[in-house]
């Protein structure tokens, strides 16, 4: 047998738009840019990572528990949390196309393109210039001079027609209420979902009897005017975070920052990424956010080349004492034992769900070829896998299908099941491959006589009888026994 695995990003925008996992957003009207859909196949992937986060951090942990704080807040918070002034991008726009890019972005893909033709020097000198931006004039000025003196030409135009370098806001503001619109009604769509939880610190200290260390977790949508979006759902405009805000002992910080990136490493691998494709790529000191005294992404080898799926910062108390100091209200903890006051650091897991998924699809990625024939797979662990099993009568016989029916209804409720009568038994195998299911049970004129079927494995595509009554057993141990 020979396998590829995925080499480009447009197998699997191809794949996910033909087998319904994710859509182009309002695409009858040609669609929206940056924004996407999720299908019967996407929607239950996507769930079923978010019900596995969602376990693995508040489950199984007896001091993290959740929250679904609303995407609008007070405009404030967005202040206090360095969002209004500090949440910018660099971008220029070429005057001849009235196209917009992000400036380092130029940058990085003019050296990409040097390195590429073998020169290192060259590449390593501009991006030391890069990595240095800001050190000399300012950061837009910086970016400016380089694209210039690079003489970077627009990668749709081909133009060399530039404006200045400016910085852009990524927030969405929009006005609130419907009577007047002033700046007074400003309002934002949240970039991030941790302030929500920020704002409600005080809210769990006191009613959820949690002792620090505590940590607090949420799922939710975030929105950015990103300005460069042209990755599929890498980047988009509305997105999912999952973000767990993990509050600590000053000095305790820097262990529970390295415990928590080993402990998300592991769950990324636990969902069946394969090791080789996981990295993780620490913030040099210069380049950390304004908020963070330590950070880390955790990358995966996207066929657009190694990209953050997920980071783990340490926030000190950065985001507690600027409410503090926004809100006039006090974020203390109380140390009863120990009697001592203090404003907790935070150490942040925030892992992009759109990410993840689109992660999973290209780890799971395989084109095979078996004996002269080929098929397309996605391996992925069954415990993601949108549908469980996939339940075929041999042929449209009433007595067949009976037996695969009452199969399926029994499996219903525990498992997502998908029955399927149309076209050859090797076709209905070729679709549920594609969709990443792992078991196929096939009822035949045998399996009448012997109450049995046949189940065919995704993977290796080796084939068991089995009893009628013990489908559901095999069933549930694959999903605990798969190993990547
Ligand atoms: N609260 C910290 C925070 O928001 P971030 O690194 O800006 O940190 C965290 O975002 C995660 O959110 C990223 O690792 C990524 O997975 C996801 N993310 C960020 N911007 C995104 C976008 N435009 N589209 C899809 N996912 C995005």
């Amino acid at each position: 047998m020979s396998v590829t695995h995925l080499d480009s990003l447009e197998k699997i925008v191809s794949l996910s738009k033909s087998r319904g996992f994710i859509f182009q957003s309002s695409e009858i009207y040609g669609g929206l840019s940056a924004v996407y859909d999720y299908g019967p196949l996407g929607v239950e992937l996507k769930r079923n990572i978010q019900g596995e986060w969602w376990k693995a951090m508040t489950q199984v942990h007896d001091n993290i528990v959740g929250v679904d704080a609303a995407i609008f807040m007070h405009p404030k918070v967005w202040e206090a949390s360095g969002h209004v002034e500090g949440f910018n991008d660099p971008m220029i726009d070429d005057k001849q196309s009235k196209k917009r890019y992000r400036a380092d972005m130029l940058i990085e893909q003019h050296i990409l393109k040097i390195r590429n033709k073998g020169d290192d020097n060259k590449a390593d000198e501009l991006q030391h210039l890069l990595n240095t931006t800001g050190t000399r004039k300012g950061l837009c000025e910086d970016l400016y001079d380089i694209i210039i003196s690079e003489e970077i030409k627009s990668p749709d135009s081909g133009a060399f027609d530039w404006t200045e370098v400016r910085q852009f806001n990524l927030m969405f503001k929009t006005h609130y209420g419907a009577v007047t619109k002033d700046e007074d009604d400003v309002i934002y769509l949240r970039p991030e979902t941790a302030q929500g939880i920020f704002v409600n610190y005080k809210n769990v200290l006191d009613t959820s009897r949690v002792q620090i260390p505590f940590g607090i977790a949420q799922i939710g949508k975030a929105f950015r005017n990103e300005v460069v979006a042209r990755q599929f759902v890498f980047r988009m405009r509305e997105f999912e975070q999952m973000e767990m805000q993990y509050f600590v002992e000053p000095g305790t910080d820097e262990a529970e920052y390295e415990k928590w990136l080993e402990t998300r490493i592991a769950w990324h691998k636990k969902l069946g990424i394969r090791g080789e494709n996981l990295r993780v790529s620490p913030h040099p000191e210069d380049k950390l956010a304004h908020y963070a005294r330590a950070a880390a992404d955790i990358q995966y080898k996207y066929p657009i080349g190694w990209q953050e799926v997920e980071g783990i910062h340490n926030r000190t108390d950065f985001d507690l004492s600027r409410h503090t100091e926004y809100s006039g209200k006090k974020m203390e903890y109380f140390d009863q034992k120990n009697q001592k006051r203090y404003t907790p650091y935070v150490i942040e897991t925030s892992v992009g769900l759109d990410r993840t998924t689109l992660m999973v699809l290209c780890d799971a990625y395989r084109e095979e070829e078996v004996e002269g024939e080929s098929r397309t797979v996605l391996k992925m662990h069954p415990k993601l896998a949108p549908t469980k099993a996939g339940i075929f009568p041999l042929i449209k016989k009433p007595e067949l299908q009976e037996l695969a029916r009452k199969i399926e209804n029994s499996l219903r409720e525990d498992f997502k099941v998908m029955y399927d009568e149309a076209g050859s038994i090797g076709k209905r195998y070729r679709r549920q491959d594609e969709a990443g299911t792992p078991f196929c049970i096939t009822v035949d004129f045998e399996g009448l006589e012997d109450n049995t079927v046949t189940i065919r494995y995704r993977d290796d595509m080796k084939q068991d009888r089995v009893a009628v009554d013990q489908v559901a057993a095999v069933i549930q141990e694959g999903l605990k026994t798969w190993q990547a």
